[in-house]
């Protein structure tokens, strides 16, 4: 394939006379960790949502691996290599965390329930190390692990782009650092990654590039370390915080 592998242009998003996202253009190049910062209400979650097809945009286009998406339902893009977390994780808690996932795989298309499906859906979930919970009933899980098992459903429909919504927000220093190494994991395996992600540590411990949106618009892309010193970036979201800080102290 040629070309990004996700490709927006001037997208638009508006909520009656709110626009939640505006005129946003943005490539994402294959295999690569993109992050995506900026305040709260700046319109992130609307953004993923919009390319997932859940909110369909109100202006622009989505292009994904070549083909226009804009007006896809979310399980035709799903179908087509697209997953996403969510910021409120939501299992079925009445059923197991096997079913969770083997759920998500028949979402995304290609398996009908059987012994296929539960081997691999157990094969995910001793991915992200949640084994020995794959008989339990979703209920049971902490958040750490609904969020890990967020990361399971994810994989389970074979994603070519990931877009992950917060997938740290809650957890502790420990199990944030598990969450990275599972991130960066599931990147080696070559899926491209889209990340909203308030903890600046993370975003520059894993993203070779950044976007930031404002109100909707994006105000600034590019490398990490250009980013954090961007005055726009600084004053909407960063504060003097991160200015001229190694990426290793960010956080
Ligand atoms: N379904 C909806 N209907 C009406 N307004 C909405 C809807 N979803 C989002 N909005 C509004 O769109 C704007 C962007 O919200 P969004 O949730 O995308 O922000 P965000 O960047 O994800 O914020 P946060 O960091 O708090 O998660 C906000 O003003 C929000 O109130
Ligand atoms: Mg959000």
């Amino acid at each position: 394939m040629n070309g990004p592998l996700l490709e927006l242009t001037g997208v638009t998003r508006q909520f009656g006379g709110l626009k939640a996202v505006s005129d946003v253009t943005l490539s994402v190049p294959q295999g690569e960790v993109i992050g995506l910062i900026g305040p709260n209400g700046a319109g992130k979650t609307t953004l993923v949502n919009v390319i997932t097809g859940v909110h369909p945009a109100s202006a622009g286009t989505i292009r994904f691996a070549g083909e226009d998406i804009t007006r896809l339902k979310p399980w035709q893009a799903a179908r087509r290599g697209i997953a996403r977390t969510f910021q409120i994780v939501q299992p079925f808690p009445e059923m197991t965390v096997l079913e969770n996932v083997a759920a998500a795989a028949m979402f995304a298309g290609g398996v009908r329930y059987g012994r296929d499906a539960e081997h691999e859906a157990r094969e995910h979930l001793r991915f992200v190390g949640l084994g020995d919970y794959a008989d339990r009933d979703a209920s049971a899980l902490t958040l750490a692990m609904r969020k890990r098992l967020e990361f399971a459903k994810g994989l389970a429909m074979h994603p070519k782009l990931l877009l992950l919504d917060e997938v740290n927000a809650g957890l502790n220093a420990t199990e944030v650092d598990e969450a990275l190494a599972l991130i960066r994991a599931i990147a080696g395996r070559g899926v491209t990654i889209l990340i909203i992600e308030h903890l600046m540590k993370v975003v520059l411990s894993l993203c070779s590039r950044i976007v930031v949106l404002h109100h909707g618009e994006l105000i600034a892309q590019g490398e990490p370390q250009a980013i954090i010193k961007d005055p726009r970036v600084i004053q909407a979201y960063l504060g003097r915080r991160y200015a001229g800080t190694e990426a290793s102290n960010g956080g």
